[in-house]
């Protein structure tokens, strides 16, 4: 089997508040591969969001190593580490994170446009993305001018925008209803059938059937894994209807 892309290895979190210490994060080991939906579920302060930071780069584990497309980010320089999550990693974030002054389609070119991107390929294939999750007719709305269902779509069209080959996604479905956060699962789903490896953080079972595994956290530690979860397929080929 190919190398994952992505690869905690040992993964500790631990945050000083005084005298104690809170332990987001206690040993962490997961592997995911080219093609895989992990799903990771567990109770609020489990260490989800923590996991999914790490796993972006956008945190920095205490101990332990985490590998993006073979590359350690602990040894990648400050440019080159920005450049990893602009390129290879698509994040939704649990507070979604939308630049206020900038409009849906301008938010989803973004990225693209750091990296180099012309602006009008950038702008096309931020159409695309937004049209992926139902929202192509809002791109030049400004994200106080949408609702939370609204702002969600746009930031997950954000994180699929380009060739991203590690999707995260923390509740990316919370402020939608179920028929729109199915709709953003199966995009999500589709993205990672084409090749990418996602991890989606979800408290949801009907959410987590999407994916190829589920990874329970608990104060840190993974308690329990299960996968392949039985009636993913069918529900992908039944549309979700289940
Ligand atoms: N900056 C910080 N300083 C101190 N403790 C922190 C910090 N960030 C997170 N923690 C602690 O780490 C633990 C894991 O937090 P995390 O946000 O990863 O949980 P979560 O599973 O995403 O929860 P939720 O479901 O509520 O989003 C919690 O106990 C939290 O209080
Ligand atoms: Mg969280």
């Amino acid at each position: 089997m190919s190398s994952p892309v992505l690869l905690l290895s040992g993964v500790t979190r631990e945050h000083r508040q005084g005298s104690s210490v809170v332990h987001a994060l206690c040993g962490i080991d997961l592997a995911v591969h080219a093609g895989e939906l992990v799903a990771v579920m567990g109770p609020s302060g489990s260490g989800k969001s923590t996991l999914l930071h790490i796993a972006g780069g956008l945190d920095t584990p205490t101990a332990g190593q985490v590998l993006v497309e073979d590359r350690d980010l602990a040894t990648l320089s400050a440019a080159a580490g920005a450049a990893v999550r602009r390129r290879s990693v698509g994040y939704v974030f649990q507070d979604l994170n939308l630049l206020p002054s900038l409009s849906a389609v301008e938010n989803v070119a973004l990225p693209r446009e750091l990296d180099g991107v012309r602006s009008r390929l950038a702008r096309r294939e931020a159409v695309k993305a937004l049209e992926e999750v139902g929202v192509a007719d809002l791109a030049h709305r400004f994200p106080d001018e949408m609702s939370g269902g609204q702002q969600q779509r746009v930031a997950i069209a954000r994180a699929l925008v380009g060739p991203r080959r590690l999707l995260l996604a923390d509740e990316p479905t919370g402020a939608l209803d179920s028929a729109t956060g199915e709709e953003v699962l199966r995009v999500l789903r589709g993205r990672c059938e084409a090749g990418a490896a996602g991890v989606l953080v979800t408290h949801e079972a009907r959410h987590a059937a999407w994916a190829d595994r589920v990874v329970f956290l608990r104060d840190g530690v993974v308690v329990d894994q299960s996968g392949p979860i039985a009636g993913a397929e069918s529900l992908l080929s039944t549309g979700g209807a289940a």
